[in-house]
């Protein structure tokens, strides 16, 4: 059964509009676990615009699932992962102009400072994987890199419509099998919302998946935990 990461970070943006202490994204992240989410997933980016170092801090200590944390490879994000420790990391591109993150990382272009990264913090124990575009050149890559899993982006996926979404689902589906036969853990996301989400939850090579501003838009409306339930029965609709 493909699992259901919740990234939090668009509850953070909501504080943040404000720059008060409301809503909290750790009582955000302890809903989503209350109503099934396998786990809870942050991105602590270089301009803070969302999720701020404490959070960090605070969901290691409370997350009692897994607590995926996206960020840069760079010296500066690889000293706090470091001292915090998450579960397991997802490697992202950063741009400080971009909306979100626009696309997969480069490993082909980056792999200096990804190896730096992985040397760094894979003997800490946390397992580090990368976000790539639908790319078999990409995942090959990635495991010759040595990474664990891949985060296969699913963005141009969800934007697209008719034969150019089929298109690119064949890409994901392509990059999917390829890295799992080669014993890589393989999730997906991105953009995905209620309705695009069920023919990715279908790859059967996939096995979580994160999803974050889509869940955290309905949860506004209907809260927390029935916005996660809702997900997580539609994704489950990929098993039966
Ligand atoms: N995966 C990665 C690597 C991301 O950077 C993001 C956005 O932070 C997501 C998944 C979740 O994307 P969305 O908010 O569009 O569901």
């Amino acid at each position: 059964m493909v699992k259901l990461g919740v990234n939090v970070d668009h509850v953070a943006n909501i504080r943040q509009a404000r720059k008060s202490v409301e809503p909290d994204p750790v009582y955000a992240a302890m809903l989503a676990e209350l109503a099934g989410a396998d786990g809870i997933t942050v991105h602590l980016r270089h301009d803070r615009r969302h999720i701020q170092d404490d959070d960090l801090r605070l969901l290691r200590k409370q997350v009692r699932t897994k607590l995926n944390l996206e960020m840069a490879a760079d010296d500066e994000m690889c000293a706090i992962a470091a001292s915090v420790a998450p579960d397991m990391i997802t490697l992202v591109p950063e741009r400080p102009e971009e909306i979100t993150t626009e696309g997969g990382l480069d490993v082909i272009g980056q792999q200096k400072i990804i190896r730096k990264t992985i040397d760094k913090l894979a003997p800490l124990g946390i397992k580090i994987g990368i976000f790539i575009d639908p790319d078999k050149n990409q995942a090959q890559a990635a495991q010759d890199i040595g990474v664990k899993h891949i985060e296969i982006h699913t963005g141009i996926y969800a934007k697209s419509k008719g034969e150019h979404q089929q298109a690119e689902l064949h890409k994901i589906i392509k990059v999917a099998e390829l890295a799992d036969s080669h014993g890589l853990e393989v999730n997906a996301g991105h953009d995905l919302t209620y309705y695009n989400v069920l023919p990715i939850a279908e790859i059967p090579q996939i096995s979580e998946l994160n999803i974050g501003h889509n869940i955290i838009a309905r949860a506004v409306l209907v809260g927390m935990e029935q916005a996660v339930l809702q997900m997580l029965k539609v994704i489950q609709r990929a098993g039966s």
